[in-house]
């Protein structure tokens, strides 16, 4: 035990001014805020103004302030900047770290999520059905990734080491700077704000979370995901031995806040609102989107104008977003009322056709929002009782390393208890913060019990074990590591499970795999130097205009991943490669793109393109060798093409 010793004096007198500002904050807690000084750094202040109202002396600036609803702190106007600037990263496969490469639609990405997440916002873009996150809580003691507003990727580079090999160390959110909710409100804002947007319009986002940022999560999430998208916050039991805490109350409960990506995203937002009319006397009624939010060349079948058989008028098809009915079943939804045309009724304020729910479905779809085998059933709140707790996590850990590596890992009964509530058994799972990998684990587990065909994708920060950690000592080195390697002992695990053998038959149908992926500067020199307001087609277009512009060490694979994210395919399609007039291509996605990254084109390589009618079509500038007349002749042979095709049918050409 330890010797009981007396406090020792400490020789500095008393400081007058901290203990003063101590007593007010004790009289008036509400008058104490956080700002930016001169210099840029974040420190507590008091709000003198609102000090003087609470005195009872109101100032006319005071009076004067205007008043309004929401969250604000400072650094919130950067934050949305940030949204905005562009990345000016890849990222490169990694063939080695990966399992199942060429077949796998599982992704596990290495680097800052920030960075990854505006690198997925083109291909990924409302395709994520589920995604569960356990983000930093604020502790104090965890380590909080600084977002350096104007040059994120270097920031990121230099950390990961990528620079001079050397990882740069960051302070931890105490160590100089408090433990401020302004930062750990920028850092989550962004990334939240961009994570909605990989959501599907029926996606859902679980946030794991602590109590000391509950409630501003909340208000966050009511700002970016809207509060009538607001699902529920899930007690999650952590620990049943209780914790020495001020006030006798042990905190024994962490919390999942959920939250739907709702319709605000979708083509058209509708207000919220039923209508009572005499042609449904039965039920009253909303509009919804009809559009999907898919292209015409992903869904030809619903890419055709819609009549209105009423009044003859014609509507004509969005080929960005097409209807959400096609052509066959339009008929069949118009019969059953399901589809309302704007000159139906004089009070509705529409121009183009939207669909009619009737209230009686909203109540059965609230139920099952999440659809589930209990469809009818709503679930509580209250998590059921076989959910593990942090013991779980840590036990799981230690089943596959024999050691603890780290604590607090989620238990993965808790994460396939959400990822269970979600009725689609194909869909995509995302989490950013991914550390154990404890996600990965949920989703392939749950694939085996259920036959399911989920895919996950995990972001990781190759956060450095500290060199006393055991997980150092075991020859980890980052965090990033160990979650590659808890995939790949898991991946093994239910590979052999089946009676100790190796159940080939179930591991060759199921997705055992991952594929690796790490950021890293593009290997496009005019990328790397992007304006923040630069559209992508803009910097395509920019991509002619320089030669030998590509990095001289990139290897043919990765070049094509920067092309697919920044063309828009997502990272797991189908690549094959082929030999078309004597050059060698890649095909993605069946032959949706074709990437031909030799060092030369001919014209008879143009038209044996066009004969396999790609959607899009890319080669590298220099492969024209400035000869003008070869480009030239392959624009126009492309545009004569286009010309006798439908919009959906026509071939993009550019050159990177
Ligand atoms: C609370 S842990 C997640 C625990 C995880 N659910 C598990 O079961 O092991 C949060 C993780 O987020 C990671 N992280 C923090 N900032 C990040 C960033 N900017 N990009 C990617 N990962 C980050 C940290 O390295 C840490 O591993």
């Amino acid at each position: 035990m330890a010797e009981i010793q007396p406090e020792t004096m400490k020789g500095a007198t008393l400081n007058i001014a901290a203990e003063n500002r101590a007593q007010l904050k004790q009289l008036f807690p509400t008058v104490f805020t956080e700002t930016r000084n001169d210099k840029g750094e974040l420190t507590e202040s008091i709000d003198f103004e609102k000090l003087k109202a609470e005195l009872g002396t109101f100032s006319d600036t005071f009076e004067s302030r205007r008043e309004r609803y929401g969250m604000e702190w400072p650094g919130k106007k950067e934050a949305l900047h940030l949204i905005q600037s562009l990345s000016s990263a890849t990222l490169k496969p990694c063939r080695q770290e990966s399992v199942n490469f060429d077949t796998t639609e599982n992704l596990f990405i290495e680097g800052d999520n920030l960075e990854v997440l505006k690198l997925l916002q083109t291909s990924y873009y409302g395709k994520v059905k589920m995604i569960y996150i356990d983000p930093p809580y604020n502790t104090g003691k965890e380590f909080i990734y600084p977002d350096n507003f104007s040059e994120s990727l270097e920031t990121y580079l230099e950390y990961a080491g990528l620079i001079d090999g050397k990882g740069k160390k960051f302070s931890t959110n105490t160590a100089n700077e408090g433990r401020f909710h302004t930062k750990w409100l920028n850092m989550i804002y962004p990334r939240l704000y961009l994570a909605r947007n990989l959501l599907r319009d029926d996606g859902v986002i679980f946030i794991s979370i602590d109590d000391n940022e509950v409630s501003n999560l909340r208000k966050m999430c009511d700002e970016i995901f809207g509060e009538e998208n607001f699902v529920a916050v899930f007690p999650w039991k952590k620990r049943t031995t209780k914790s020495d805490v001020p006030f006798g109350v042990s905190q024994d409960y962490e919390w999942i806040v959920a939250f739907t990506k709702g319709e605000l995203q979708a083509g058209v937002a509708y207000e919220r609102k039923y209508y009572q009319t005499n042609d449904f006397t039965g039920d009253r009624w909303r509009l919804s989107d009809l559009t999907k939010q898919t292209a015409a060349a992903e869904r030809p079948n619903s890419a055709f104008d819609m009549l209105d058989p009423k009044t003859g008028k014609l509507y004509p098809f969005n080929p960005q977003r097409v209807w959400a009915v096609t052509e066959d079943t339009f008929p069949e939804y118009y019969r059953k009322g399901k589809i309302v045309f704007p000159d139906d009724y004089d009070f509705l304020n529409i121009t183009i056709p939207a669909f009619r729910v009737f209230e009686s479905e909203d109540k059965v779809k609230a139920i099952r929002k999440f659809g589930s085998d209990e469809a009818m059933k709503a679930v509580s709140t209250f998590l059921p009782k076989e959910i593990g707790m942090n013991e779980n996590g840590n036990k799981e850990m230690l089943d596959l390393f024999g050691s603890k590596l780290f604590s607090f890992p989620k238990p993965v009964s808790l994460v396939k208890y959400f990822v269970s509530m979600i009725s689609d058994t194909s869909a995509i799972v995302l989490d950013f913060f991914a550390r154990s990998a404890t996600t990965a684990h949920a989703v392939l587990g749950l694939n085996k019990q259920d036959n399911g065909s989920r895919k996950f994708i995990l972001v990781q920060l190759p956060e450095p074990c500290t060199p006393e950690s055991e997980a150092f000592k075991a020859g980890y080195n980052t965090i990033a590591d160990i979650g590659k390697e808890r995939i790949r002992r898991v991946i093994n695990k239910l590979n052999t499970e089946q009676e100790g053998k190796l159940d080939l038959d179930n591991a060759g149908k199921q997705d055992r795999g991952f594929k690796v992926l790490k950021l890293d500067k593009s290997n496009f020199r005019q990328w790397q130097k992007l304006e923040p307001s630069a559209s992508t087609e803009q910097i395509l277009d920019q991509l002619s205009l320089h030669i030998d512009h590509i990095d001289p060490k990139a290897a043919p694979e990765e070049l094509l991943y920067e092309i697919l994210l920044k063309a828009g395919f997502t990272l797991t399609g189908t690549i094959e490669t082929k030999t078309i007039s004597g050059k060698e291509l890649f095909s993605v996605s069946d032959g949706a793109l074709l990437l031909c990254l030799e060092e030369s084109v001919t014209n008879e390589l143009i038209d044996a393109v066009i004969e396999l009618n790609p959607q899009q079509f890319l080669c590298l500038d220099r492969a024209f060798h400035g000869n003008d007349q070869l480009k030239a002749n392959a624009v126009q042979t492309f545009n004569a093409h286009n010309m006798q095709k439908e919009k959906h049918n026509q071939i993009l050409f550019k050159t990177v």
